[in-house]
C-alpha cells in the first residue's frame, strides 16, 4: 500500500489565456490531496474518497459510477471526479505495463473540488505517484505532470493547458506557456489570502465560453492577449519582490477575466471586499464561475473583510508549498 499527496495552486496570473498559448504563473500552495493505492487481486478499481470538503462517499468503480450513499455532491461532479481517478489509474497501469491491474484507492483531499485550487490536479498527480509506485515504477515528477496533463485533457475534452498539473507536480511558483513549463527560481514571500464561495465551476463550459468569445469577438481576442502582457509584466514584478505592483497587476487580470465573462457575484464580491480590506490585489483563481478568489495581502485585513462578506463561506491563509508531489508512507 503506498500514500502519495500532491498540492493545490493558486493562480497569481494568467488562467483562461494559457489554454491559448499565452503565459501563466500558477503557484502550490499548501493544501493537499493524498492519495493511497493499494493492488486488488481483480482487476476492479474501488474508490473511497472522504473530506472533499463535502461529505465523505464511497464507490465502487468498474467502468460506471454505481452506489452512490448519502452524497452531498452533484451527480457531474462526482463523474467528473471518478473520471479523473480512473484515467489517473489507467496512466499509472500504462506507465507500469501492467494493464489487469485492479486498486482499492482512498482520496482524501483538503481541497475543494472545482473551486479554483487545482483538486483534480493534485488528486490525479498523487494518483499516478501512488499507484505507480505501488507497482514498483517510480516516475520523475516531469512525468507523473505529463501524464497528469493527459488525463485532464482526456476529462476536459481537449480542453486543457499544462498548468495546473504541471505546478502541482513540481511545487512552488511556476511558469508555464504551451509546452514550455519551468520552475520560477528564488520568488518573494508572496502572503496569500484565499477566499471560498462554496461553490464551483464547471471548468470545461468556462473554457468553451471563453473560446466562443474568442471566436466571435477580435477584442476577446485581444483581451486574451492583453492577459498574456499581465503575465509578462507580473515575471518582472516578481523577480523585483514588487508585492505592490503584483497586486496592481492581479486587479488587472480580474478584470480582463471578468470582461471574458467567467467571474460570478460571489467572486467579484470577495474580490471587492478584499480590496476594501487593504489587499494589495485580488482576483479570481482557476476556471472561475464560483469558488475561490486569491488577494495579497501581508495584514489581517483581508481575512477579517471576507468574513463578513456575505457569500464568503471560508476564508484562509494559503502559503507557497515548494514541494511537488511526494510518497507520504
Ligand atoms: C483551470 O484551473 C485553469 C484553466 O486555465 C484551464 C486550464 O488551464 O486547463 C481555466
Amino acid at each position: 500500500m503506498v500514500t502519495s499527496s500532491a498540492p493545490g495552486k493558486v493562480y497569481l496570473f494568467g488562467e483562461h489565456a494559457v489554454v491559448y498559448g499565452e503565459p501563466a504563473v500558477p503557484c502550490a500552495i499548501e493544501r493537499r490531496a493524498r492519495v493511497t493505492a493499494e493492488q486488488r487481486d481483480d482487476d476492479k478499481l474501488r474508490v473511497n474518497a472522504t473530506d472533499l470538503t463535502l461529505d465523505g462517499f464511497t464507490v465502487e468503480y468498474d467502468g460506471s459510477v454505481a452506489d452512490t450513499p448519502d452524497i452531498d455532491v452533484a451527480e457531474p461532479l462526482l463523474e467528473e471526479g471518478m473520471g479523473y481517478v480512473n484515467q489517473a489509474i489507467e496512466q499509472a497501469r500504462d506507465a507500469a505495463g501492467a494493464q489487469d491491474v485492479g486498486f482499492d484507492v482512498t482520496v482524501q483531499s483538503a481541497i475543494p473540488l472545482g473551486a479554483g485550487l487545482g483538486s483534480s490536479a493534485a488528486v490525479v498527480n498523487a494518483a499516478i505517484d501512488a499507484a505507480t509506485r505501488e507497482l514498483g515504477v517510480e516516475l520523475d515528477p516531469r512525468e507523473i505532470a505529463d501524464r497528469a496533463y493527459r488525463v485532464e485533457y482526456e476529462v476536459q475534452d481537449g480542453q486543457a493547458s499544462r498548468a495546473d498539473t504541471f505546478c502541482s507536480a513540481m511545487g512552488g511558483a511556476v511558469r508555464v506557456e504551451g509546452d514550455d513549463c519551468r520552475q520560477i527560481p528564488d520568488v518573494p514571500n508572496l502572503p496569500f489570502v484565499v477566499g471560498y464561495d462554496g461553490g464551483s465551476g464547471d471548468t470545461g463550459k468556462l473554457v468553451a465560453g471563453v473560446r466562443d468569445l474568442r471566436e466571435e469577438y477580435g477584442f476577446a481576442a485581444d483581451t486574451v492577449e492583453a492577459i498574456g502582457d499581465i503575465v509578462r509584466e507580473g515575471e518582472a514584478a516578481l523577480e523585483a519582490d514588487d508585492l505592490d505592483e503584483l497586486g496592481e497587476l492581479m486587479n488587472f487580470n480580474h478584470g480582463l477575466l471578468s470582461a471574458l465573462g467567467v467571474s460570478s457575484r460571489s467572486l467579484d464580491a470577495m474580490v471587492w471586499a478584499a480590496r476594501e480590506g487593504d489587499a494589495l490585489g485580488a482576483k479570481l483563481t482557476g476556471a472561475g464561475g464560483g469558488g475561490c478568489i486569491v488577494a495579497l495581502d501581508p495584514t489581517e485585513g483581508t481575512e477579517t473583510a471576507l468574513r463578513y462578506t456575505p457569500g464568503c463561506e471560508a476564508t484562509f491563509r494559503a502559503e507557497l508549498d515548494t514541494d511537488g508531489v511526494r510518497v507520504e508512507s
